[in-house]
């Protein structure tokens, strides 16, 4: 038996809008598939509008770029994130700045957001880490005190919620991701969500070459093809028709391994705030006792004994080419006492009690 971190759930649904889509002939960026699944991803996400595009990071990307956000600006995120979070920010000249993160739910933590403030700061970037949103009430009255654009990166939290309503409403505007190990996915692609109609057609022009709406092939700035195709987008519409399910089952599975894992010391799961409703894109396991070595070798017994599992993102300032002065001691200790364990769809309850199994065997060894 070897259980993968992740896979898609692909079921006939998917496999016939897909078919339709290539049979329609419609197998570039127009086409029913992207109307739809544009409208609907956008009532999911209680929001009025939004644009699909080729991935989640140049959802980041094309959101800072429709917002006016370059060269000498700086954005606000937390050090814990997936390295696209930063890079779109350099994509566009600008500067990644790192916030540290709240222990309890992993997210930017408001409280280190407004010492960062400076001059050039433009917008403050929250991540939903793993499925567990951000503060954004809070984040919100900071960034609304500075004159700050808001933009949510919700990559990982498809249907998560604050207060009861979803990420991807709260923001100036939020992205996502679609990408193969997602709560939801169109193989590789992204979404933008906004309430703002002129932010909206903005990026949907600078997503298309920046074409004037007026003359085709007339372009008045330097635009991109960040566009997704309709094949996507049909695999997206199945994906979200079954999106409640999918929910579900995720918050069934976070119950399996708390069954299996809840009650040893020193071991924690996915904590979630009284406030939120957590996605579960991936399960959280976090043991104080470990050190990056003493974590990584566990990885590698995991793997040898059949479970596939993965490190807790690095901080990003680490990164070579970012090296920053950091002050987040909270990120800087916690990434390297956390993996994240097998989450998907089809796994079943014997899965899960084997991989529990097998982590009680090593944490006792
Ligand atoms: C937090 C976060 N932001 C952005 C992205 C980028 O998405 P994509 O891989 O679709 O470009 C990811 C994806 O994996 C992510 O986890």
């Amino acid at each position: 038996m070897f259980i993968p971190i992740s896979q898609p759930s692909i079921t006939q649904l998917e496999i016939d809008y897909v078919t339709d889509a290539v049979k329609s002939t419609w197998v570039s960026s127009l086409g029913k598939y992207i109307d739809r699944f544009e409208a609907e991803f956008a009532d999911f996400c209680e929001s009025r509008y939004a644009v699909s595009v080729s991935n989640g990071t140049v959802a980041i990307q094309l959101a800072l770029t429709a917002h006016g956000i370059g060269e000498g600006d700086e954005v606000i995120m937390p050090n814990l994130s997936f390295i696209a979070t930063a890079n779109a920010v350099l994509h566009c000249n600008a500067t990644p700045v790192f916030a540290d993160i709240d222990e309890f739910n992993l997210c930017i933590d408001p409280k280190s957001i407004e010492a960062l403030i400076t001059p050039k700061t433009k917008a403050i970037m929250p991540v939903h880490l793993y499925g567990h949103p951000a503060q954004m009430d809070v984040i919100l009255e900071i960034a609304n005190k500075h004159g700050l654009w808001v933009i949510e990166d919700a990559a990982e939290a498809h249907g998560a919620k604050i207060h009861g309503k979803r990420v991807g409403s709260w923001g100036h505007c939020a992205t996502f991701s679609f990408y193969g190990n997602k709560n939801l996915t169109t193989g590789e692609g992204g979404m933008i969500t906004t309430d703002d109609e002129d932010f909206y057609n903005r990026c949907k022009y600078l997503r298309d070459h920046a074409m004037s709406k007026e003359k085709r092939y007339w372009h008045t700035a330097a635009g991109f093809n960040f566009r997704l195709t309709n094949i996507q987008a049909a695999l997206g519409c199945a994906q979200l028709e079954r999106i409640d399910d999918f929910m579900k089952k995720r918050q069934v599975i976070f119950d399996w391994y708390t069954k299996y894992l809840g009650k040893i010391d020193g071991v924690n799961l996915n904590n979630t705030e009284s406030w939120a409703e957590n996605a579960y894109w991936l399960i959280c396991l976090e043991n104080k006792k470990w050190n990056w070595d003493t974590r990584e070798k566990f990885m590698i017994e995991l793997k040898k004994r059949g479970v596939d599992s993965r490190p807790f993102f690095y901080p990003m300032s680490q990164m070579p080419y970012l090296k920053d002065v950091n002050n987040t001691p909270v990120t800087d200790r916690v990434y390297q006492q956390g993996i994240n364990l097998p989450t998907y769809y089809d796994l079943k309850e014997e899965q899960v009690k084997f991989v529990c199994d097998v982590i009680i065997q090593l944490l006792n060894e």
